[in-house]
């Protein structure tokens, strides 16, 4: 062979090799190509080699020297090849790429608010004491959140301007009117009764003693209404929970024991309570019950015996059976137990209040 073909055979092998190397995609493509270019018994390379011994002896030298070039130049085309996969790292096929030293983000672990930390305990504590959970509609008729409860028609708790009347069967039944239907047609199809939204959590306890004979113990806590302006101690809309027990000889010690028992649960051993002689339409006698904070009695709630009207309305007979209610202020509790002295903290939704709880 003279040197000419010898040469245009290593250039060949020279840009075949440099452009197997460079597209090797991963490590098994690149020993592929090792195998096949620099391969120590049927590679090309030593393919070629075999063929110097038929070149002239005069090229010889040429050719030998040209034949160390080119190997040369394919183990470092092959070395470069193999620097850049691993520089690419082992992920380079698909995806993004996974940084295990990056610090993780952490997770914000919501939590319930307090006021729904402390229903719950609530809950618990009167379920400890006996008393099953009941609940009532937020919206109510008058007969629930007065009649039946004693406040006759006249009573000034009844003002329109002291409870959130809703306006939205009274519009349907004048609208009917001005198309001029009949007022038998009116009654019969549309409850005209005026709805409101609850004042108190006491409905609850007429909804109860209607729908199941003595005796009773149940807790109701919830929302209720009042067309309040906000202030440190006020809110429009605030939370109560609400007791009543009827059954045979019950009496006044029965609900003091309850209602210490509860508030020492709740707020510690060494709290102190007192009640005060007071009045309410639904109890007879009634009570309003205070506990000290810091150097200040603050009332918490009102209770007493359940009075006779009250059991008489739900069809119980007060001679039968006797029972005493009460209901207490979820907010103010709260506030007296963790310190809050602004009610209007409930209702701001600040994360730096609420996750202290
Ligand atoms: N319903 C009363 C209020 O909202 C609180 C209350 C007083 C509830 C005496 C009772 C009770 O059950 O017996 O002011």
């Amino acid at each position: 062979m003279s040197l000419a073909p010898f040469l245009a055979e290593l250039d060949g092998l020279v840009a075949d090799a440099g452009k197997a190397f460079a597209s090797a995609a991963d490590a098994a493509a690149l020993e592929a190509a090792r195998i096949e270019f620099l391969g120590a018994a049927k590679g090309r390379l030593k393919a070629v080699q075999k063929g110097l011994s038929t070149v002239s002896k005069e090229d010889k030298p040429a050719a030998g020297k040209r034949l160390n070039e080119v190997k040369a130049q394919l183990e470092a085309d092959f070395e470069a090849a193999k620097a850049r996969l691993a520089s690419a790292g082992p992920a380079t096929k698909t995806g993004p790429q996974f940084d295990p030293t990056l610090p993780g983000k952490p997770l914000r672990v919501g939590r319930l608010h307090p006021l729904s930390q402390t229903i719950d305990e609530l809950k618990d504590i009167m379920g400890r004491l006996g008393f099953t959970v009941a609940d009532g509609p937020e919206i109510e008729d008058e007969w629930h959140n007065f009649e039946a409860l004693n406040i006759p028609g006249e009573h000034p708790a009844r003002d329109p301007l002291e409870n959130f009347y809703l306006s939205v069967a009274q519009g349907q039944v004048e609208s009917r009117k001005s198309k001029d239907e009949g007022p038998d047609i009116r009654r019969s199809t549309f409850d005209v009764r005026p709805l409101l939204l609850r004042s108190q959590t006491s409905t609850v306890q007429i909804r109860v003693m209607e729908r199941q004979p003595p005796p009773v113990r149940i807790t109701s806590l919830g929302r209720v209404y009042r067309p309040d302006a906000a202030d440190a101690t006020h809110y429009p809309m605030f939370h109560q929970i609400e007791g009543l027990l009827v059954d045979r000889h019950v009496t006044m010690a029965d609900l003091k024991s309850v209602l210490r028992m509860f508030a020492t649960s709740y707020l510690g051993k060494d709290v102190h309570i007192r009640f005060r002689p007071s009045f309410f339409p639904f109890t007879e006698p009634s009570v309003e019950a205070d506990m000290q904070w810091s150097d200040r009695w603050i009332e918490f709630g009102g209770a007493g015996m359940v009075d006779p009207n009250v059991l008489r309305a739900v069809g119980y007979d007060p001679e039968e059976v006797s029972g005493f209610a009460f209901g207490l202020g979820i907010e103010r509790l709260c506030m007296r137990r963790h310190g809050i002295t602004d009610i209007r903290e409930f209702y701001k939704n600040d994360v730096r209040f609420l996750e202290q709880f």
